[in-house]
């Protein structure tokens, strides 16, 4: 959702800001650009397109100076074009702005602006910001840039340079995520960790409505009535490596299999001796988990899909009624939230714009909010009372695989803990309950070794142009993330249905060009109702891929494909069935062509609402 990466410092701007660039081309990939403070005057280079792109067919690199900021643009407000593509600048071309996020009240403003004779050259709403904090500047611009934001209705994360005053890089948020990175005799501004990660890993975390004037040597941060606020500086753990392909094609094909030491990671630190060690992390008494009568979840996307799994486990091992809920949708009723009721919020970037708005209306209700983000420090984490961090490292590929995999991981932990604490679970079942756990690494790497055997059938099928995704039970929620993960990378139309439900309506569309994609596991739940619906599709010429349980003999003589899982326990069935389909939507993107680290009309950390 737009990228922003300035820099200060001693060395060139434009090499670093560019490869801080590509490093947050997930955020937006319509077009980009960089100014540069040269010569006491301001330099820009922007256009259309992806950055290495740009950069072959009008050199950003050439920009000299030693202060800058530049954006990766996923369009909000004007179209796709070289005029609306950030930075934008005033009439003058002394002061140049990059900006994430939407100004609510930009028409209003433009008016104004335009009204005093200021002259306006895109269609965004943030050229507004720039000749506001123009039409404020007396001499100072951090004032001028307070007057600015004081104005504005909305969400920006912005960096803005004058070459009235060369030798400061500003910096603003509300709502749009932006951090600060600390370097030595230099310093950065990024939306997102992965852009700075190899030139420093301290960062601050600028918070709503903070300004930062940042020079070469130090960073001072106001509020918005101009009063300095001392921050904190947070080491980073993630190390720069993690942030690049490591000799994959993509990094979506690099984060599917980097799950096994994901799923590792997550996990580590979190069992002892047959128990969950979770208490320390969550911080609640026994008295508290006992009372906790409902939990509200609140995700979108992806996310949401690993929330309808929790809610499978949450309800079967710990007793706890779930809702699950699109957090776009959460504010928009009038929720009704009563002091047993927990509100459980899963996002990797913690940057949802959506699932922000939800936590922040459960808090208004007086929930406690426990969150799943894989972001730390990120504005999600920050707002929650308690944070369970994913460990899946710096998820740069847009369509989300391994966060998945592992916000199940916590959900799983979460559950079992509960379970346990709550009495539904004794010493022996958490004992075994690991047990299952501690085999998945090891049994995911076995789906990911039969790489070749499911690009084979990929290739069976990149060329349709609708899908049907089947799921029962636990592996409902499966369904429909294989689907999204189709649609997302191959523009092919998916859908997914909890298999009972294709009788009542989606059983028309099925034909012989209709690839049906069934979970169909083997358990003593759903297994035989699931070979029945198969059953129906085939009944009307449908074809059918199963995602089935190694050594199931049974299956094979009612579907078309098969695509294996090893056993494990009914509950964890969903960390192994999602890895296939993964794979096939990756595999099915590349053969028609497309770059599933970047599809069309997509950003990640979606920070508008
Ligand atoms: C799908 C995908 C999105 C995200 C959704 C929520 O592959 O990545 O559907 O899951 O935008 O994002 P987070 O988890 O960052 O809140």
């Amino acid at each position: 959702m737009c990228g922003i990466v300035g820099y200060i410092g001693e060395k060139k701007a434009a090499p670093i800001l560019i490869k801080g660039l590509k490093k947050l081309e997930y955020r937006g990939y319509d077009s980009a650009g960089i100014a540069t403070i040269d010569n006491g005057k301001i330099a820009i280079k922007k256009d259309i397109g992806k950055i290495d792109d740009i950069e072959k067919n009008i050199g950003l690199k050439s920009l000299d100076g030693c202060v800058g900021i530049s954006h990766c643009r996923w369009a909000t407000h004007g179209k796709v074009s070289r005029e609306n593509a950030h930075p934008h600048c005033n009439f003058e071309k002394n002061i140049s702005i990059v900006h994430n996020g939407i100004i609510e009240n930009y028409t209003e403003l433009k008016n104004k602006l335009e009204s005093k004779g200021f002259k306006f050259c895109s269609e965004t709403d943030t050229e507004v910001i720039v000749h506001l904090v123009d039409s404020y500047y007396e001499g100072d611009i951090k004032e001028a840039v307070i007057k600015a934001l004081k104005e504005i209705d909305g969400s920006y994360a912005l960096g803005l340079i004058s070459s009235k005053d060369p030798d400061k890089l500003i910096a603003a948020r509300k709502e749009s995520p932006l951090i600060i990175g600390i370097g030595e005799k230099e310093n950065f501004i990024a939306s997102d960790v992965p852009a700075i990660l190899n030139k420093t890993n301290k960062v601050i975390y600028l918070d709503n409505e903070e300004i930062a004037l940042i020079t070469k040597d130090k960073v001072d941060v106001f509020d918005i009535n101009g009063s300095k606020i001392k921050k904190k500086v947070h080491k980073i753990e993630w190390d720069a490596e993690q942030a690049e392909k490591g000799g994959y094609e993509h990094f979506m094909l690099k984060e599917i299999f980097e799950q096994p030491k994901v799923i590792s990671e997550t996990v580590e630190g979190r069992i002892s001796n047959d128990e969950i060690t979770l208490k320390k992390e969550i911080g609640l008494t026994k008295e508290e988990i006992k009372k906790i009568r409902r939990i509200i979840v609140v995700a979108c996307g992806t996310s949401w899909h690993a929330g309808i799994v929790g809610e499978f486990m949450l309800e079967e091992l710990a007793k706890i009624p779930v809702e699950v809920e699109y957090a776009s949708e959460f504010r928009y009723r009038d929720p009704i939230i009563d002091d047993g009721t927990m509100v459980i919020a899963i996002s990797q970037s913690g940057e949802t714009a959506d699932t922000l708005a939800a936590i922040r209306e459960a808090r208004k209700k007086k929930a406690k909010i426990i969150s799943i983000v894989n972001v730390i420090g990120s504005a999600i984490a920050r707002e929650s009372d308690i944070v369970l961090y994913t460990k899946a490292g710096p998820e740069i590929g847009v369509a989300s695989t391994k966060a998945f995999t592992s916000q199940l991981i916590v959900l799983y932990l979460l559950t079992v803990y509960f379970g346990s604490i709550r009495g539904f679970i004794d010493k022996q079942q958490v004992k075994n309950r690991i047990r299952d756990l501690r085999m998945l690494p090891l049994q995911i790497q076995s789906i990911l070794d039969e790489k070749n055997y499911i690009k084979l059938h990929a290739k069976q099928f990149y060329h349709k142009k609708n899908a049907l995704y089947l799921g029962r039970g636990i592996n409902y929620p499966i369904a429909l993330e294989g689907a999204l993960k189709l649609k997302e990378v191959s523009y092919i139309h998916a859908e997914g249905y909890p298999a009972a439900e294709m009788k009542h309506g989606p059983i028309a569309l099925i034909d012989k060009e209709m690839p049906i994609v069934v979970v169909a596991t083997k358990d003593n739940r759903t297994y035989k109702k699931v070979l029945s619906n198969i059953q129906e599709v085939k009944a009307r010429g449908g074809i059918v891929i199963a995602i089935v349980t190694k050594g199931d003999k049974e299956i094979g003589k009612f579907v078309d494909h098969n695509l294996y899982v090893p056993k494990n326990s009914y509950i964890l069935t969903p960390l192994l069935a999602v890895i296939p389909l993964q794979m096939f939507a990756y595999y099915i993107a590349v053969m028609r062509g497309n770059d599933p680290d970047y599809p069309k009309n997509l950003a990640k950390s979606v920070c508008v609402e």
